[in-house]
């Protein structure tokens, strides 16, 4: 079974999806993460993607696909929550031919107001070793540029400087759009206000996914 988290780039699709996956035991599959490891890792794909992601643009579909495909070939019994996965109409039509459509079970789209995007994406702050993430106001590390976990050290996503992040958000409305419309037409989007904090927003997530699972 299939789960898709949607929401623009700093809607806090990492934050609720890892609460997911810690409190209630599903896998979950961020696209943006293992594109992240591919570029850490210096391998092909990870050569493919590395500026394209910097830009904040998206990398090609056939990438995707290729990441998607072995995440659930490998993980077929499990209900796998994709977080960013699909982000253009043409992968979630692919994702419909790679797996039956009834396999999504249901799509949540957290709503965030626009300046509070930007608020979090350039305040954010991502562990380099364990890529836990921090906000410099909201939810600070103890010791500054310091991961309270591994006490690796917090840098800025390239892509979450301010160029980079308001190109991230332009990109977002105009190819995720039909996305959502796609899997209203299907009845399976819900809305889950995401201005709240984040305990308030993962209540609201957490009891509609259980509605939709059960
Ligand atoms: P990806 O990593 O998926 O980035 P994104 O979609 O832009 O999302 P973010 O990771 O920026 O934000 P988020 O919604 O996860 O928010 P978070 O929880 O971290 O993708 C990166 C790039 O990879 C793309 O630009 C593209 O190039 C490529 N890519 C990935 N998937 C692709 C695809 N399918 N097709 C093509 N290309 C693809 O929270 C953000 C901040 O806000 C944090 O600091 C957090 O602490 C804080 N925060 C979270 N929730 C709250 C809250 N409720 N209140 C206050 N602060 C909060």
């Amino acid at each position: 079974m299939i789960v898709i988290v949607m929401g623009a780039p700093g809607a806090g699709k990492g934050t609720q999806t890892d609460l997911l996956a810690r409190n209630i035991g599903l896998r979950k599959f961020s696209t943006g993460d293992a594109l992240r490891r591919h570029v850490k890792a210096g391998t092909k794909i990870g050569e493919q993607a590395k500026e394209l992601m910097a830009a904040g643009n998206l990398v090609p579909d056939a990438i995707l696909m290729e990441l998607v495909k072995e995440e659930l070939e490998a993980h077929k019994k499990d209900v796998v929550v994709l977080d960013g996965f699909p982000r253009t109409l043409n992968q979630a039509k692919l994702l419909q031919e790679l797996r039956d459509q009834k396999a999504v079970r249901a799509v949540f789209f957290i709503q965030v107001d626009r300046a509070e995007l930007i608020k979090r994406l350039t305040g954010r702050r991502t562990c380099e070793k364990c890529g836990s993430t921090f906000h410099v106001d909201q939810s600070p590390p103890r010791s500054a540029d310091v991961c309270d976990h591994c006490q690796g050290r917090l840098v800025q996503r390239p892509d979450d400087q301010i160029a980079s992040a308001n190109h991230r958000l332009t990109v977002f409305d105009k190819e995720t759009s039909p996305t959502v419309e796609y899997y209203e037409a299907l009845g399976l989007v819900r809305y889950v206000d995401g201005n709240k904090g984040v305990d308030v927003v993962y209540q609201e997530l957490e009891s509609k996914l259980k509605e939709s699972i059960s």
